[in-house]
């Protein structure tokens, strides 16, 4: 399959998207770090798949369209878009300025609307094709908050209501959107925000579960918001 994951660069992405070479998938890795993409491609070199490096700013809009016009022709069509790249600003609300509000929607929110609409010629192509939202725990209405994550858990609610409305758009085009609203994972996002915590689920864990979904997940949902978390609520 074709995949485009963003936020490739480490973390969560970074192991989905070696998840899905192993698998030997063609996958295409975004983010702003040339050299950690390039590290990535090379980490893969000897699987089934192959990784492209896509040195692209989500926050702005002309360098993706720009970065996803150059790739386009080198793409037959794309089967799967994970949305995965985020930005988590922890502060009090008191604290958070619009531009930090600003930073965070530019990312989450408008980064996953840039790609999806940059890249929706080659998904209408692909003969199913399921676009995966990476949501958090803090954006999944019912579940534990905690203090400081208010704009980044407002602008997750908000790429899941995204997910949930394109669903109902594009399913008579063969699209598929479902938002994964992870629990925590142990990356540099979370160990920034919140020091010395240890997550349960390693990084390589969640990637491989991620990219498993991608794969197969849009035969059995469409337009769902699912937590992946192992605390409750
Ligand atoms: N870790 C957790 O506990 C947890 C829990 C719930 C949800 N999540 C979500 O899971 C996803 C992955 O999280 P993670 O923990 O792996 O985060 P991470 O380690 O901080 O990685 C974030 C990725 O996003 C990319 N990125 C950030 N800003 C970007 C921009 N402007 N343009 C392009 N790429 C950008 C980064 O690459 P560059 O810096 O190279 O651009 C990096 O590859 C995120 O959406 C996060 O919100 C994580």
């Amino acid at each position: 399959m074709y995949v485009l994951v963003s936020g490739a660069s480490r973390g969560v992405g970074r192991d989905t998207a070696l998840y899905l070479a192993q698998q030997g998938h063609e996958i295409w890795a975004l983010s702003r770090s040339a050299e950690k993409l390039t590290s990535l491609a090379q980490s893969a070199k000897d699987q089934p798949g192959r990784i492209h490096v896509v040195v692209s700013d989500l926050a702005q809009a002309e360098a993706i369209d720009q970065s996803i016009a150059q790739i386009l022709p080198h793409m037959p069509h794309l089967d799967v878009l994970i949305n995965n790249a985020g930005l988590l600003i922890h502060q009090p609300f008191e604290q958070l300025t619009d531009e930090a509000w600003l930073a965070m929607w530019q990312v989450n929110v408008m980064g996953a609307v840039r790609l999806i609409r940059a890249l929706l010629p080659k998904l209408q192509q692909a003969p199913r094709a399921h676009v995966v939202q990476i949501g958090s725990m803090g954006g999944f209405q019912g579940s534990a908050k905690f203090p400081g994550l208010s704009a980044y858990s407002a602008s997750k609610a908000a790429l899941a209501s995204l997910s949930e409305c394109l669903a109902e758009e594009f399913k008579e085009q063969g699209i598929a959107f479902n938002t994964l609203a992870l629990g925590a994972v142990q990356t540099e996002m979370l160990a920034q925000a919140f020091p010395g915590y240890q997550a349960p689920v390693r990084s390589e864990e969640m990637g491989a579960f991620v990219g498993w979904f991608a794969l197969h997940g849009h035969r059995y949902f469409n337009g769902k918001v699912l937590p992946v978390s192992v605390s409750t609520p």
